[in-house]
C-alpha cells in the first residue's frame, strides 16, 4: 500500500503534465524535493551557483544561516572551540564521535608519525621562484604527494582511505610551513615529535636552528581556535570541488589539491587575505565611513563580510573577535590600528540598513586576517591557513562520499543557449 506518510511535491507544466517528486528530511534543516526523476518530463532544474539545490546528503556539518548555527557532528562550534583540540575535531569529523582518551592518544601518535614528507619532495620547491604564492605551491606540491603513495591510492579500500586521511592530516602542515620557508629563504624546519600539533607547526613556521623556539601558549590556543572555526563548513565552493573532483575516482591527494586551488579564489577561502588588503587601502579609521558610502555605492565589495548561508552573523565570527582581543591583549596590541579599524566597519555596518536589508554581517574571514597578522603570518599565507584547517573537512567529506554506496559521478546539466545547427561554410565564401 503506497505509504501514507510520503510527502510529495506535485510539479504541473503549461502543457498539463505533472510529476510528483518526493520530499525528503533531515534530521535537522530544510526539507528538499527529490528532482532525480524530473528527466522523465525532457527538462533539468536550472540553479547557478547552487542557490537552491543540496548537491548530496551529509551527516558531518550542519548551518543554519538565519539563526547563525554551525554543528560539526552536532556540536555547537562555539563549545568545540572554547573545549577541544583540533585533533579531536578532526578525529571526531572523520568518525562521527568525540575520542575516548585511548583513542585520542593513539589518533595523535599516528598523526605525529606521518609530519615527515618523503625528502623528494623538497625539489618541487626549487622548481618555484622564491617570491610565488603559498597557494600555488600548495596546489602543486600537495597534488604531487600521490606520486609518492602508489601503494595506498585505491579509494575502494577503506584502509587506504584511512591512511591517506592520516597522510594529509599531519603534511599539509609540514608543506604548508616549507611554502613560508621558502618564500623567506630560511631553511625548512623538520617537524619536532614532543610538540603538539599546533604547537609543531608554529614551530615549522617561526623556529630556526639557530635556537630553541619556545611557544607562547596563549598565541597557540588562538591558533588551535582558528584551526577548529575552519575546518568544515558544509558544501561550500572548495568542499564541492573536492567531492566533484573525488566523484570520477581521483585519488585523494588530487581532490585535496582542486579544493585548494577553489578555496584561493577571494570570495571565498582568499577573502581573509582580501580583507587585510582593504584596510590597508582605507589606511585610517578616519576614512571609514567614506568607504562604507563607497560600498553602498557598490565600488567596493566590504570583504569579510555576506555570507552565502549565514544570513546573521557568523558564529565563527564571534568567536573570532574574541580570539582577535586576546591575542592583541597578549602581544599588548590592543590598540591595534587595522583592529580599531575593522571594529568601526562592523559598528557602522550594523547600524546601517543597506547592510541590514541585505543581511550583511562579518563572517569567518574578518577578523581572521587580524590575528593572522597580529602572530606575525604574512598576508599571503592567510589562504594557506585556512586550507590547512579546511583539509580536515575536505577528507573527511571526500571518505563520506566515496564510502557511500549511491555514489556517482558528478555530472550537472546546462541551459543551452547557444548556435542552433548549421552547416560549415568554407573559408572562401565567409
Ligand atoms: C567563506 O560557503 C562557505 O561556507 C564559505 C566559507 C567556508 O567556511 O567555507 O564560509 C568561507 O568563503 C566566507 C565568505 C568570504 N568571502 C568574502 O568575505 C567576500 C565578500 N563577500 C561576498 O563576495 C559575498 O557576500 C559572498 C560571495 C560571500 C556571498 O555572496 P552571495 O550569497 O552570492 O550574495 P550576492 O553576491 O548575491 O549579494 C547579495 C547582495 C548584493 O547586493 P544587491 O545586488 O542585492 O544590491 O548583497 C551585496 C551584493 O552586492 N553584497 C555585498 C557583499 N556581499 C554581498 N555588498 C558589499 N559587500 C559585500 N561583502
Amino acid at each position: 500500500m503506497e505509504n501514507q506518510n510520503r510527502r510529495v511535491a506535485t510539479l504541473t507544466l503549461d502543457d498539463g503534465r505533472s510529476i510528483e517528486l518526493p520530499i525528503m528530511s533531515g534530521t535537522l534543516g530544510a526539507d528538499v524535493i527529490d528532482i532525480r526523476e524530473l528527466g522523465k518530463l525532457g527538462m533539468f532544474t536550472y540553479d547557478p551557483g547552487f542557490l537552491s539545490t543540496a548537491s548530496c546528503s551529509s551527516e558531518i556539518t550542519f548551518i543554519d544561516g538565519d539563526a547563525g548555527l554551525l554543528y560539526y557532528r552536532g556540536y555547537p562550534i562555539e563549545q568545540l572551540a572554547e573545549h577541544s583540540s583540533f585533533l579531536e575535531v578532526c578525529y571526531l569529523m572523520l568518525n562521527g564521535e568525540l575520542p575516548d582518551a585511548q583513542q585520542h592518544e593513539a589518533f595523535g601518535n599516528k598523526v605525529t608519525r606521518h609530519t615527515m614528507v618523503h625528502d623528494q619532495l623538497v625539489r618541487f620547491y626549487n622548481g618555484f621562484r622564491r617570491d610565488a604564492h603559498p597557494m600555488a605551491v600548495m596546489v602543486g606540491v600537495v597534488g604531487a604527494l600521490s606520486a609518492f603513495y602508489h601503494d595506498s591510492i585505491d579509494i575502494s579500500n577503506p584502509a587506504h582511505r584511512e591512511i591517506s586521511a592520516m597522510r594529509m592530516i599531519a603534511k599539509v602542515p609540514t608543506i604548508a610551513a616549507m611554502a613560508y620557508k621558502y618564500n623567506t629563504g630560511e631553511p625548512f624546519m623538520y617537524p619536532k615529535n614532543s610538540f603538539g600539533y599546533v604547537e609543531n607547526f608554529m614551530y615549522m613556521m617561526f623556529g630556526t636552528p639557530c635556537e630553541d623556539y619556545v611557544p607562547n601558549p596563549v598565541l597557540v590556543r588562538a591558533l588551535e581556535r582558528i584551526f577548529i572555526l575552519h575546518a568544515d563548513h558544509e558544501q561550500n565552493a572548495s568542499t564541492s570541488t573536492v567531492r566533484l573532483a573525488g566523484s570520477s575516482g581521483a585519488n585523494p591527494y588530487a581532490c585535496v589539491s582542486s579544493g585548494i586551488a577553489a578555496l584561493w579564489g577571494p570570495a571565498h577561502g582568499g577573502a581573509n587575505e582580501a580583507v587585510l588588503k582593504m584596510l590597508e587601502e582605507i589606511g585610517d579609521i578616519s576614512r571609514a565611513a567614506e568607504f562604507m558610502a563607497g560600498v553602498k555605492d557598490k565600488k567596493y565589495r566590504l570583504m569579510g563580510f555576506g555570507h552565502r548561508v549565514y544570513k546573521s552573523m557568523d558564529p565563527r565570527a564571534s568567536v573570532m573577535r574574541r580570539t582577535c582581543y586576546e591575542v592583541l591583549r597578549e602581544l599588548k596590541l590592543e590598540d591595534d590600528r587595522m583592529f580599531q579599524m575593522a571594529l568601526e566597519l562592523e559598528q557602522i555596518a550594523l547600524k546601517d540598513d543597506y547592510f541590514i536589508e541585505r543581511r550583511l554581517y562579518p563572517n569567518v574571514d574578518f577578523y581572521s586576517g587580524i590575528v593572522l597578522r597580529a602572530l606575525g603570518v604574512p598576508t599571503n599565507m592567510f589562504t594557506v591557513f585556512f586550507a590547512l584547517a579546511r583539509t580536515i573537512g575536505w577528507v573527511s567529506q571526500w571518505s563520506e562520499m566515496i564510502a557511500d554506496n549511491e555514489r556517482k559521478i558528478g555530472r550537472p546539466r546546462q541551459l543551452y543557449q547557444g548556435a542552433v545547427r548549421r552547416d560549415y561554410v568554407p573559408i572562401d565564401r565567409r
